[in-house]
């Protein structure tokens, strides 16, 4: 097989300007609410990352024609004539966020069969949220080996109070309620700004959707849902990513369309470590500007408004570089540290208690031989990369491109020294 690696070499301070993506965990799931609708859809903004295309080969395996015009980053989706309610196994597989399609086949069809979605190295990853909030919408769920099948005559409105503010789950239901008549109570519902953004499609499809206290969302949903125009809304991780990147490497990032609501904390903390943040007009956009030597900061990964666990891995490759110590608490998944011994091997001087890696800055970082295992933690060694001494080679980069469209393109704009090699 093919040998690929990403090379990364230190090139001193980055500095530009960048454009932003639409966000990947914003698109899946606006593609997966298309089931929903009988028509055409323009979904504008949409990244050309890999995610995207195995997203685009389920919707055609259920019926969908799609048309992706990457230049443009602009998708068609005609879902008039879908009419498949099974997901393959391999596709399952391949992308965990396939069960997402699971609440817009129930509401359509009554019925959804899908491979257990397999688990990741981040963690097991289960789907019991999902499968009690559909079972408590009249759904018999059977399993039988890898396959789950989840059978309803009519599925029916409920309120459901989740365990935990699973992104995921809350979507699920969100979609499944939208396109039924009656109203849906979710409590304890994630808001994560990329569920916010799966209402305002919801919506323009003509379901009523409001708030309630407790982070309740209120959904009324309709049996004729219209197709939509919606341009997706600018990837927060991407900007994150980013921003920690020129932060590592010294110099200064411009992202004009970076959406800073949805990253405020993340702002705060970069700000504590003596980063220079300007915010622009409106609101809208951000400047860093790096500075030396970084104060260490600590914080735990929260369900939003709290630290993104998205962005958990990249913050422990900058802490790496601080002058002091810090510490990073992982609370949304049991297993999302696995980027620390792969730091270590490039000199970060990082300490594992559980859930919790105490950092102790070093002066630098040496390029090593290192293996990404997630999306992030692949951003993370590509971070680490950049600041190192010597060449670091990553492997497993198929987790980056899942995730991020060219990052390798963008970094290279700001003046970095990456490059994906293919043996
Ligand atoms: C979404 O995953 C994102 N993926 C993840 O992004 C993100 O890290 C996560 O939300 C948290 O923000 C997409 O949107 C495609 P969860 P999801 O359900 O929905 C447990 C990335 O790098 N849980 O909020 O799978 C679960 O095990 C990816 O872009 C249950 O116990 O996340 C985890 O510990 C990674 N039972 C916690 O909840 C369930 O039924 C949070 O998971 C569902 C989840």
């Amino acid at each position: 097989m093919a040998h690929e690696y990403i090379r990364v070499q230190n090139a001193g301070p980055l500095s530009g300007e960048l454009t932003l993506e639409g966000a990947k965990n914003a698109v899946l799931v606006t593609m997966a609410s298309l089931v929903l609708t009988r028509g055409k859809s323009r979904l504008t903004r949409v990244p050309a990352s890999h995610d995207v295309y195995q997203m685009k080969t389920l919707l055609e395996e259920l019926g969908a024609e799609v048309l992706f015009d990457e230049q443009k980053h602009e998708l068609i989706v005609d879902t008039t004539f879908l009419n498949g309610w099974s997901v393959s196994p391999d596709l399952m597989k391949r992308m965990r966020a396939s069960i997402l399609v699971m609440g817009p086949l129930l509401a359509r069809f009554g019925k959804a069969k899908i491979a257990l979605p397999g688990g990741c190295l981040i963690g097991t990853r289960p789907v019991d949220l999902h499968l009690k909030a559909f079972a408590r919408m009249g759904a018999t769920i059977t399993t039988s080996g890898d396959f789950l099948q989840a059978d309803v005559e009519k599925i029916r409105p409920c309120r459901f109070v989740m365990d935990y503010p699973s992104v995921g789950a809350t979507e699920n239901i969100l979609m499944a309620a939208a396109g039924i008549s009656g109203v849906t109570e979710i409590v304890n519902a994630a808001l994560e700004p990329e569920v916010l953004d799966l209402i305002t499609v919801l919506r323009n499809m003509g379901a009523h959707i409001d708030f309630a206290f407790p982070a309740t969302i209120v959904v009324q949903g309709s049996l004729d849902l219209k197709p939509v125009e919606h341009e997706i809304m600018c990837d927060r991780l991407e900007a994150g990513t980013l921003l920690i990147a020129v932060a590592a490497t010294g110099g200064t990032l411009s992202l004009p369309d970076a959406p800073v609501d949805s990253l405020e904390l993340v702002l705060e903390k970069l700000s504590e470590m003596g980063l220079s943040i300007e915010v622009g007009p409106q609101g809208r956009g951000v400047k860093l500007t790096s500075h030396r030597p970084m104060n260490p900061v600590s914080f735990k990964t929260m369900p939003y408004p709290g630290f993104p666990t998205d962005l958990q891995a990249p913050m422990t490759a900058l802490l790496s570089l601080a002058s002091g110590k810090g510490v990073i608490h992982e609370t949304v998944f049991e297993n999302r540290l696995l980027h620390v011994p792969e730091l270590q091997k490039m000199g970060a001087q990082i300490s594992l208690s559980g859930d919790r890696a105490t950092i102790t800055g070093v002066e630098r970082l040496y390029g090593a031989s290192v293996i990404a295992t997630d999306i992030r933690a692949a951003a993370a060694l590509v971070i680490a990369g950049l600041a190192a001494e010597g060449e670091t080679r990553i492997t497993g980069i198929h987790h980056l491109l899942r995730g991020y469209e060219g990052l390798d393109q963008k970094l290279r704009t700001l003046g970095a020294c990456i490059e994906i090699v293919r043996d």
